[in-house]
C-alpha cells in the first residue's frame, strides 16, 4: 500500500472558506483522497496530536486554537505523499512560507497556518490512527492512475 498522510485544515481554514481550495490542491497534484471528516476537536485529542510539543511555549495556545471551531481532518494516500504535501504545504509561519505554498499564498499568521500535515511515516501512522478506524479509510483505484503515475504505454 502506498504510504498515507493526516492532513487538517485548521479552524481558520474552514471560517475563512478555504477548506475547498487547500482540498483542490491536493486533488490536483493527483493524490487520492482516502478519509475525511468535518469535526470539532476535542482538548484530549489536540493534546494528542501535539503531544511532541508539551511544554513548548506554545503549546497551550496551539491546542486550544485547534480545538476553537470545526476542523476538516482528512487522510490522503500516494508514494511519498508525505514529503510532498508538506512541500505544498509550506514553512511553518505563514509570513515565512513561499509564495505557491498554501501557506504561504494564504496566511501570515504564526499560529493560525491553515494546515496541518504528518512530518513523517511513524507520525503519519500515529496520527491517522487518533482520527479514523481503519474501517473508515476507503482504499480504492483511481480512475486515471495510469495517466499520473506514467504507466500508460
Ligand atoms: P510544528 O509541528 O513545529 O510545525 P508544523 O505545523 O509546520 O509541522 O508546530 C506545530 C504548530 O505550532 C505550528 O503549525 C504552528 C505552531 N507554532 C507556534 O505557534 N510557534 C512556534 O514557535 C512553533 C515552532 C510552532
Ligand atoms: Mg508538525
Amino acid at each position: 500500500m502506498a504510504e498515507r498522510t493526516l492532513i487538517i485544515i485548521k479552524p481558520d481554514g474552514v471560517q475563512r472558506h478555504l477548506a475547498g481550495r487547500i482540498i483542490a490542491r491536493f486533488e490536483q497534484k493527483g493524490l487520492k483522497l482516502v478519509a475525511a471528516k468535518l469535526m470539532q476537536i476535542s482538548q484530549e485529542l489536540a493534546r494528542q496530536l501535539y503531544a511532541v510539543h508539551r511544554g513548548k511555549p506554545f503549546y497551550e495556545g496551539i491546542v486550544k486554537y485547534l480545538c476553537s471551531a470545526p476542523t476538516l481532518v482528512t487522510v490522503w494516500q500516494a508514494e511519498g505523499v508525505i514529503k510532498m504535501t508538506r512541500k505544498m504545504i509550506g514553512a511553518t509561519f505563514g509570513y515565512e512560507a513561499e509564495p505557491g505554498t498554501i501557506r504561504g499564498d494564504f496566511g501570515c499568521s504564526q499560529r493560525y497556518n491553515l494546515v496541518h500535515g504528518s512530518d513523517s511515516p511513524e507520525s503519519a501512522q500515529s496520527e491517522i490512527g487518533l482520527f479514523f478506524r481503519p474501517d473508515e479509510i476507503v482504499d480504492y483505484e483511481l480512475a486515471d492512475a495510469d495517466w499520473l503515475y506514467g504507466r500508460n504505454d
